[in-house]
């Protein structure tokens, strides 16, 4: 590998089958996919409900082992948990009995740091995600879109060099969701500024500076939305309709940034590209629908 960066994320012809209960037939959800994330890359993958996308993420979290094929994280093999990865999952998943500060605390608590610099990083960074003042509320005392910035907080805390969001915002209203959209892209972007790590934080996290490790993160985002795709990423995947699921298109997306989600959706770009998308992905929707409906029945 001399002279290369190794992908911050590569899954190499994977095959995930799962086993039946008692009996019935075990089905091949995902196969033969393979997917690559550079580092500092955005990519995003759309296909239809049901097709594999959770699966293939949770191959990439380490929270699923394939039942072929390999997956590297920065050119070395996953094994267990990814250690580089940060997820934030598509259902809530803040603890209900601590507020958010101690939901974000929680991300950094396995490195063992004292507490007082646990609650002082947690705090920069519900700032940063708009929620200064708020760290004292239990999840219930705050809206959605504030969950979900409290989620995001948590991640970005513990600083993974790789993000993995499985439709973290389809629950969310149109509008509370592009103010998501973009704020995730200013703080993905802000991060391609920032500067390498001070010495005190670099030892105090005892991190060293690899591919990945100072600049962008990576994200592998997943969503059913091809507008939200297009909008927020470099690279957009089309997976096919399961069962047996795998990539079948591949689009770069070469919208200038930075990008207002909600404005760059009116650029002739953007719908020329929505529409080369589109053509891949409106037949594996229908299909996938059509196969569902049946497993259903069956
Ligand atoms: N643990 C499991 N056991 C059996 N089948 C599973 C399991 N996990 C997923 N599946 C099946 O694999 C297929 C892919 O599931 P997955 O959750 O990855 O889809 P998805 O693309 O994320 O769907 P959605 O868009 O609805 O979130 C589905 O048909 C699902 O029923
Ligand atoms: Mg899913």
């Amino acid at each position: 590998m001399a002279g290369s960066v190794a992908p911050a994320l590569e899954l190499q012809d994977i095959r995930c089958t799962f086993r039946a209960r008692e009996g019935g037939e075990s089905y091949t959800a995902v196969d033969r996919s393979t997917l690559r994330v550079e580092a500092g890359e955005f990519v995003s993958v759309v296909g239809p409900t049901g097709c594999g996308k959770s699966t293939l993420l949770n191959v990439a979290a380490g929270l699923l082992v394939p039942s072929a094929g390999t997956v590297r994280v920065f050119g070395q093999p996953l094994q267990g948990i990814n250690a580089r990865a940060g997820y934030m999952f598509q259902a809530e998943a803040l603890l209900p009995w601590r507020t958010a500060e101690q939901n974000v605390m929680l991300g950094l608590q396995y490195r063992g740091l004292p507490e007082a610099e646990q609650r002082a990083q947690a705090q920069r960074w519900l700032a940063r995600v708009g929620l200064a003042g708020f760290g004292d509320r239990y999840p219930h005392q705050l809206s959605g879109g504030m969950r979900k910035r409290t989620a995001l907080a948590q991640t970005l805390v513990r600083d993974p060099d790789i993000i993995l969001m499985d439709e973290p915002f389809s629950a969310l209203d149109v509008q509370t969701r592009q103010l998501m959209e973009n704020e995730v892209l200013e703080l993905w972007a802000g991060d391609g500024r920032r500067p390498a790590p001070t010495p005190e934080r670099a030892s105090s996290e005892g991190r060293h500076a690899g591919a990945g490790g100072a600049g962008r993160k990576a994200v592998l985002f997943i969503t059913h939305d091809l507008d939200e795709a297009i909008a927020m990423s470099d690279r957009v995947v089309v997976l096919s309709a399961g069962p047996a699921t795998r990539p079948i298109g591949e689009f770069v997306i070469d919208l200038p940034r930075p990008r207002d989600v909600a404005e760059v959706r009116n650029q002739p770009r953007f719908v020329e590209l929505h529409a080369q998308v589109w053509a891949v992905l409106r037949d594996e929707v229908i299909k996938g629908y059509a196969q569902q409906l049946q497993r259903g029945v069956a």
